[in-house]
């Protein structure tokens, strides 16, 4: 079965889809996105999967696409074509194809719009959750409107890039005074010693995980308490848990940070138990 993707109002052959030259996504990074994760034939979070993208678009005053209810419609058609039941979608909007000029397009051109469906199996992410997985740490060196979901990812790939060439899976990006921001692509956090969940506030320097807003929920009804505050990477070192979140790995353990252990080096209860009460608790639609 071939591999389809949505492209502008048509869905088309993996190997034949196409982007302008001059789309803006392409020449300025000028392009928001989401990832949501699919599960048993369902996609996860996605009403708040797209008030972020609302308010991405919105940030960067880029047309919306097309209504919520069509965005909807085509992100399961995709999933459906490519009977994708366990994996991602992804969805970018660029603000669209116009002879290269740093300012936005004067008439307005139409947004682009691509959807592609990936099968990943679930027991991926289950297998790095039981191990736990090694990140390291790397100077913050992006713009300051990482709260808008753009493609602009150079350095996200970088330190990546750096974590992968160091057995890491994630990079943690360390602002001036020395406290954790975020991973490459996901939100962090420590328990501490006396069970507590950090995380650093949305507000400042990070992307508001969809993941990290649904493990609010529910630690919130499992009676854990929550500080929004920002750490260090050696209160992480010295927690009891550390982990990751974000759509692709859920809550995924830490228990090594640029090669010292956290905590007693082993993935601990806390963030076992946020993943698996993660799917009780976030919002299921059916493809
Ligand atoms: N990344 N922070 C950053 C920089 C991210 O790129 C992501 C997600 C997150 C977590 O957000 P969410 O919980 O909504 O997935 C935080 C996606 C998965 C990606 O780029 O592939």
């Amino acid at each position: 079965m071939s591999r389809i993707v949505y492209v502008n109002g048509r869905y088309v052959p993996y190997g034949e889809a196409q982007i302008h030259v001059e789309d803006r996504g392409f020449q300025f990074a000028d392009s928001v996105y989401e990832v949501c994760e699919v599960r048993a034939g369902r996609i996860i979070d996605e009403p708040r999967h797209l008030a972020r993208l609302e308010r991405s678009l919105n940030e960067l005053r880029i047309d919306r696409p097309m209504s919520d209810a069509c965005l909807r419609i085509v992100l399961s058609e995709v999933l459906r074509r490519n009977r994708v039941r366990e994996g991602l979608v992804y969805l970018q909007v660029t603000r669209g194809i116009a002879r290269r000029e740093f300012v936005f397009p004067d008439p307005p051109v139409a947004p682009t719009l691509v959807v592609i469906a990936r099968h990943v199996p679930a027991s991926k992410g289950d297998a790095a959750a039981q191990q736990g997985i090694g990140v390291v740490t790397t100077p913050e060196n992006r713009w300051q409107r990482v709260d808008i979901k753009t493609t602009a990812l150079l350095p996200n790939v970088l330190a990546k890039m750096q974590a992968k060439e160091n057995d890491a899976r994630e990079a943690w990006f360390i602002d001036r005074d020395g406290y954790v921001t975020e991973g490459g692509s996901s939100n962090a956090w420590i328990v501490t010693q006396n069970g507590v969940l950090v995380t650093r506030p949305a507000e400042s320097g990070i992307l508001r995980g969809v993941t990290r807003t649904t493990l609010f929920d529910l630690a919130r009804r499992e009676g854990l308490t929550i500080e929004e505050r920002p750490f260090t990477i050696d209160e992480a070192k010295s927690a009891m848990e550390a982990f990751i979140s974000s759509a692709t790995t859920l809550a995924t353990p830490v228990i090594r940070i640029d090669g010292a252990p956290v905590g007693d080096g082993k993935p601990g209860p806390v963030v076992a138990s946020l993943r698996k009460g993660f799917h009780l608790i976030a919002e299921w639609r059916a493809i």
